[in-house]
């Protein structure tokens, strides 16, 4: 057993140590923030003070990717430790009626925790699936309570989304002839349309009751909170609105912010602050396509939907007052690790997959090298053709295909454009992110053939491991798997209509 003064002296610390008292966990997630978009990740008018005060005493990672530069893939590879291409969550993305969705035979985090004892609760997006009855619901995946939308926020007609000033309709358009989109509780549906001035404070206020419910119980705690913010169409309610000097972007990103701020203060509140290790990061680069109402990827190349870094590279911050040590670490990490990480510190074995995560607390505490080396990189849309478009190994990062897309149109970048069609590169583009984080210098010269032939290998091997799940999204969409709060009511969509909150919103599920 290990007191928590001598836990406090960063040297003597040792993950057995930390195993006598598992910590609670909290997982942040944002949606379609860019590298650059945050204060502390150097964007000069987001206003994120929350967030800069987790990486000014917490660890910020420069060099932490993602595994798709779209959602769903991106979200299963988080919650699961293994690449989408195992799961089936490709190509694309999920659909209110999609007929697929995360099977449920992969082993998510919550579930992993929950083996030790943990509650466990999401709050926010989910997007990997809803099916026949809500078959793929995160109630199904391990999360003991669930409040929230179980996919993007314009997967519907944008009903009810008035942007600042009120009553302005939001810019840009919505999916159409399809649901307004719901708010589930649990396996309910409390409300629909969603009501999204209200939305980030019910997600908010419920994450800190839940907290308050799992303290009271004495139960170590898992919170997932992947925010609908900042991904379009922007939103924020009547604390935020026209509150940033960068706009509505701006805006919808100080809204998750505050809901950051809110969640640290419950955690002190409740007295566990030092006990809880708090994660934040996000699901792909930057929507370029929305102009100055999309993220940006500060000094990366392009942005959503593209393997180059701009869509698969993130900013991150580890946060453990009095574990993690304060700075800034350029260790190649990825969101496949948090799962082999919490798995590791609260003394919970391993789903029994190939997994592609590593256990990450060798960099959080600063014990040892980062036990990743290599980073490979799907297209929004893989196939067993064409493999990885990119591998990163140490330092370096070889382009074996490139292709723009529509979702990070409209940069002064023409490699980024949807017009940038399909490229084959034999021998790969090479680059050095060290010395040139943008991408734009390929590495020529015969001195480089030693690199480009170790990255050969690593991909060799690294796709002879990888079979291809059975694609869930290829399954297809049928209408009448649309989420809809008055089942068999006609005409739908239009009769998918409910606006009481159910009083029971508030009771959380601890067993
Ligand atoms: C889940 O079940 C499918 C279908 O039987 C199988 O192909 C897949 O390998 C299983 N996945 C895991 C993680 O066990
Ligand atoms: C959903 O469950 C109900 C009640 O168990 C059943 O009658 C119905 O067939 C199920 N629907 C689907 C699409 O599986
Ligand atoms: C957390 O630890 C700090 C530093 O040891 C201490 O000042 C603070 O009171 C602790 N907070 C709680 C809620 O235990
Ligand atoms: C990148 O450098 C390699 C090695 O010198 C060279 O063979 C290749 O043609 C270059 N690729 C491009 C697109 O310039």
């Amino acid at each position: 057993m290990c007191s928590q003064r001598i836990i406090a002296v960063f040297t003597l610390i040792t993950v057995e140590c930390i195993r006598a008292s598992p910590p609670n966990f909290v997982l942040l997630f944002a949606d379609d923030l860019g590298y650059g978009d945050l204060g502390c990740f150097g964007h000069p008018s987001s206003l994120t003070p929350n967030l800069d005060r987790l990486a000014a005493n917490g660890l910020r990672f420069t060099d932490f990717y993602v595994t798709s530069p779209v959602c769903s893939p991106s979200r299963a590879a988080l919650l699961t430790g293994r690449y989408q291409t195992r799961s089936g969550i490709y190509p694309g993305v999920l659909y209110p009626g999609s007929k697929g969705g995360l099977p449920l035979n992969e082993t998510t985090i919550a579930e992993v925790l929950k083996s030790q004892g943990y509650v466990t609760a999401m709050v926010g997006k989910w997007h990997l699936g809803v099916g026949p009855n809500g078959t793929y619901l995160p109630t199904r995946q391990g999360f003991d309570n669930y409040l929230g939308i179980p996919y993007s926020h314009d997967q519907g007609p944008c009903q009810n989304l008035n942007c600042f000033p009120p009553d302005v309709k939001c810019f840009g358009h919505c999916d159409q002839g399809v649901v307004t989109v719901p708010v589930f509780f649990g396996e309910m549906i409390e409300q629909q349309p969603a009501d999204f001035l209200q939305l980030e404070k019910a997600y908010s206020d419920f994450a800190s009751q839940f907290i308050h419910v799992a303290v009271q119980n004495k139960l170590p705690f898992f919170l997932y909170y992947p925010s609908h913010h900042t991904h379009y169409p922007q939103y924020a309610g009547a604390e935020y609105a026209g509150m940033s000097p960068r706009g509505p972007f701006g805006d919808a990103l100080m809204e998750f912010d505050g809901s950051v701020g809110k969640i640290l203060q419950t955690l002190e509140e409740a007295g566990v602050i030092n006990n809880t290790l708090i994660f934040f990061t996000g699901d792909n680069g930057p929507e370029l396509m929305r102009k100055s109402r999309g993220g940006n990827a500060g000094l990366l190349k392009c942005g959503k939907g593209t393997t180059y870094d701009g869509g698969m590279r993130e900013p991150a911050i580890a946060y453990w007052p009095g574990f993690i040590q304060p700075g800034v670490t350029r260790a190649l990490s990825s969101s496949l690790d948090i799962l082999p990480t919490f798995a590791k510190l609260a003394g919970a074995s391993l789903p029994e997959v190939e997994l592609d995560g590593v256990d990450m607390t060798n960099v959080l505490f600063n014990l040892g090298p980062s036990k990743r080396k290599t980073m490979f990189f799907y297209p929004t849309f893989p196939s067993e053709k064409y493999g990885v478009f990119a591998v990163r190994w140490k330092n370096y990062k070889a382009h074996y295909y490139t292709q723009g897309a529509a979702h990070s149109e409209t940069t002064p970048d023409k490699d980024c454009s949807v017009l940038s069609i399909l490229k084959h590169y034999d021998p790969p583009l090479l680059f050095d992110l060290e010395s040139d984080p943008s991408e734009n210098y390929n590495l020529s010269g015969p001195e480089w053939d030693s690199v480009r032939q170790q990255i050969q290998a690593i991909k060799e091997q690294f796709e002879a491991s990888v079979v291809f799940g059975e694609s869930e999204i290829a399954k297809g969409i049928d209408p009448a798997l649309e989420p809809c709060c008055n089942p068999n009511c006609s005409p739908k969509p239009q009769c998918c209509h409910c606006t009481v909150m159910d009083a029971d919103t508030a009771s959380i599920t601890i067993t």
